[in-house]
């Protein structure tokens, strides 16, 4: 088979650290590539007033398929003034590179897989009857719509007259009437049908080619009735194509409640942007959280591969690294699930599950331990001696 090109994109702090390690799994694994690197993050806003140079876009638009560690993003005034002198006062404006990639690429279905690995001592337990503990079993895969809703970016403060007008001319805007108009900010949820339904539909999909017994909609139609009610009647008309398949209905802020009740009853949930995200990271929690959250931006022609964690910079610059790459290790799983590589990225799956299950080699969160150049000496294993243990697995 012809070798593959993956755009590796580590960006900034331990994104740089996880990427590499990743590879040196997949290597491992037998999985032939060529890794083209490509340039994203801080360093990029700083040099050249964009973390997101049109030749990262390029390579990503030739080879389709692309690893990203980590970015680091940082509030308004702060990027201002870290920007080269030479670029200030100039029109740059900073966008989250991940956020663009993602509206660049109509990267619209994000997928969150939250399965448990038996004997991860970060694995959530709940308290039974006469003092016992259990662990329930967690397998949820989160489907987040990835491009609209509250992150769609269409939002103002101190809106403009025109924006303000056709504001006023909803009943319920009288209610705001009173406030200054610079004292008001506005953040647009927009849905679209056609976003709806594609994310519906690859719930669904999923759901049937691995078996899961139910598709969760989590949304709050009650109170947010025209996205949420678009979204909620666009899957269910969706669900009767799956016939095997039952629909559930939550709300979100109940759906928080509830994953720490009984969270091994979901199977597959669908939700919009903002929701999905709070959701999967809420069950993230109970598999053992950001050292272990993979996930998947899967448009019609790219898709990128990277772990939920940000680029942690109170670790980035510990020698040697002591975040765990599993995360990043997980999500280059699902870039070999993408491209019909399973027999690889199961094998990869069970050697993670042998250590885990082995308990011999831990990253410091596993231990539990507070961050920090000690945790070594503590028992923890380094990043890249997690990454051996895998390896060996192999
Ligand atoms: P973060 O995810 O970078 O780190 C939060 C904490 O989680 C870390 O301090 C560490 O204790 C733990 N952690 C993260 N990754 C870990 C790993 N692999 N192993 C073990 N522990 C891990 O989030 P934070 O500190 O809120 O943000 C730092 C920077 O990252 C910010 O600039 C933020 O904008 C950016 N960020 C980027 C994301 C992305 O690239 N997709 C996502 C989230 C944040
Ligand atoms: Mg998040």
């Amino acid at each position: 088979m012809a070798k593959r090109t993956i755009v590796s994109m580590p960006g900034d702090g331990i994104g740089k650290v996880v990427l590499p390690e990743s590879i040196r799994v997949l290597e491992a694994a037998g999985f032939k590539a060529d890794y083209m690197h490509a340039d994203i993050g801080w360093e990029f806003w700083i040099k050249e007033g964009n973390a997101l140079p049109d030749r990262t876009i390029d390579l990503l638009a030739q080879h389709k398929v692309g690893l990203f560690g980590a970015i680091t993003s940082k509030p308004k005034d702060k990027a201002a003034s870290e920007l080269s002198p030479e670029l200030r006062d100039k029109g740059f404006v900073y966008y989250s590179p991940i956020v663009g990639l993602r509206q660049r690429f109509n990267l619209d279905i994000c997928i969150r897989p939250c399965i448990s690995f038996p004997g991860n001592p970060l694995n959530f337990i709940r308290r039974t009857h006469g003092n016992q503990y259990e662990e329930p079993p967690v397998n949820v895969v989160i489907f987040r719509q990835n491009t609209e809703g509250l992150y769609g970016g269409v939002e103002w403060t101190n809106p403009p007259d025109q924006v303000y007008e056709a504001l006023s001319t909803h009943p319920k805007f009288a209610n705001f009437k009173d406030c200054p108009r610079e004292d008001l900010a506005v953040s647009t949820r927009i849905f679209t049908r056609k976003a709806c339904r594609r994310i519906a539909r690859a719930a669904f999909e999923y759901a049937k080619k691995f078996g899961y017994k139910s598709v969760t909609i989590c949304e709050k139609p009650n109170v947010i009735r025209e996205t949420s009610g678009m979204m909620t009647l666009e899957t269910r008309a969706i669900g009767k194509d799956y016939p095997g398949i039952d629909v559930w209905e939550t709300n979100i802020d109940a759906q928080m409640m509830w994953l720490t009740k009984n969270p091994e009853d979901y199977g597959v949930i669908v939700a919009g942007n903002m929701f999905g995200d709070i959701v999967s990271d809420g069950f993230a929690g109970l598999v053992g959280g950001l050292g272990f959250a993979c996930s998947a931006n899967i448009g019609d022609e790219v898709a990128v591969f990277e772990p939920t964690h940000g680029s942690a910079p109170k670790y980035e610059n510990l020698d040697p690294s002591i975040v765990n790459p599993i995360a990043m290790i997980l999500s280059a799983c699902m870039m070999l699930d993408h491209i019909g590589e399973t027999d690889k990225s199961k094998r990869i799956r069970d050697a993670i599950a042998a250590v885990i299950a082995e308990g011999k080699v831990q990253a410091y969160d596993m231990l539990k331990l507070k961050g920090g150049p000690d945790v070594i000496k503590q028992g923890a294993a380094t990043t890249q001696q997690m990454t051996d243990a895998v390896i060996d697995k192999l």
